[in-house]
């Protein structure tokens, strides 16, 4: 069977990328699940299989955005940390390793502080071909005195310089999630563990460019592919659950839709 591009396929990814030849991806990004932390509808997860695969199919200099976190159950089950050094193991730089900061994180934890983070392990097949830096805005902004000449014997010299207005971003993102913050579509919720749409949108203008092919083996209700659709790139989703595909689906035909409908008014 040959594998369409800007298709959702309802089954095992290892199945799926067993079609898909070598080097054809741009772009991954993507969430397994981890641990036995969520109830999915029925899944196997070969960890092992699935990032060599991901590294055969991922092109020379391609990107691999892995976002996990840790069962927290007594301690840390640190199966994100094990995950990271295997992809190393087999040939990915670590590139990054960024945080997902959840703004609203309403599970404390008792004798120990709140968890509201996840790792965004971005995995590099070789040095990135594509890295467009997203910018925030700096806190202040006019003319300061900065310091300069900074030397063993510790003398600051100062002299009035203008600061930017933007600076790159630092590798910690913070996200709203629950409804509004994730997504506004509704239909999503209907996945235990959806990431937030602004999750995937800020990775794929980052790593990618317009036209090139984003991929997402595990794409439970389709974040990645429709933020990859709205931003013009093509998309490739799987996932083993056949009504997790249909609301990736739904969600897809809804942004399509729109899209018409703005470049209609164009
Ligand atoms: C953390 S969720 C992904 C959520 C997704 N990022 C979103 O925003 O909706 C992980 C998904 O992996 C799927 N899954 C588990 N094992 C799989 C496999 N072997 N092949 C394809 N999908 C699998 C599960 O059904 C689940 O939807």
């Amino acid at each position: 069977m040959g594998i369409k591009i800007n298709e959702i396929y309802t089954g095992d990814c290892l199945k799926l990328m067993g079609e898909i030849r070598d080097n054809f991806v741009d772009l991954t990004i993507t969430s397994p699940p981890y641990d036995d932390l969520r109830n999915y509808n029925g899944y196997s997860f070969e960890f092992e299989r699935i990032a060599k695969e991901l590294f055969r199919i991922t092109k020379d200099r391609g990107i691999v955005v892995w976002v996990v976190g840790d069962r927290i159950n007594g301690g840390y089950s640190m199966t994100s940390f094990k995950q990271a050094l295997f992809f190393k193991q087999i040939g990915f730089q670590a590139h990054d390793v960024m945080i997902y900061k959840k703004k609203n994180t309403p599970f404390m934890r008792k004798g120990a502080y709140t968890n509201c983070y996840e790792f965004m392990f971005v995995l590099s097949k070789g040095k990135p071909k594509t890295f467009n830096a997203l910018k925030e805005k700096t806190v202040r902004s006019g003319y300061e005195l900065m310091p300069y000449n900074k030397r063993a014997d510790g003398i600051n010299k100062k002299q009035l310089g203008k600061l930017n207005k933007e600076k790159v971003k630092t590798n910690v993102w913070e996200y709203a999630v629950g409804l509004g913050g994730t997504t506004r579509d509704k239909i999503a919720f209907k996945h235990p563990a959806v990431f937030p749409e602004k999750l995937a949108e800020d990775h794929i203008l980052s790593w990618s460019n317009e036209g090139d092919l984003v991929f997402d083996p595990m794409c439970g209700s389709g974040t990645t592919c429709k933020m990859a659709v709205l931003h013009r790139r093509n998309y490739i989703g799987c996932d083993i659950s056949e009504e997790y595909c249909n609301i990736a689906r739904e969600r897809i035909k809804l942004v399509r839709s729109q899209q018409k409908l703005t470049d209609r008014k164009i």
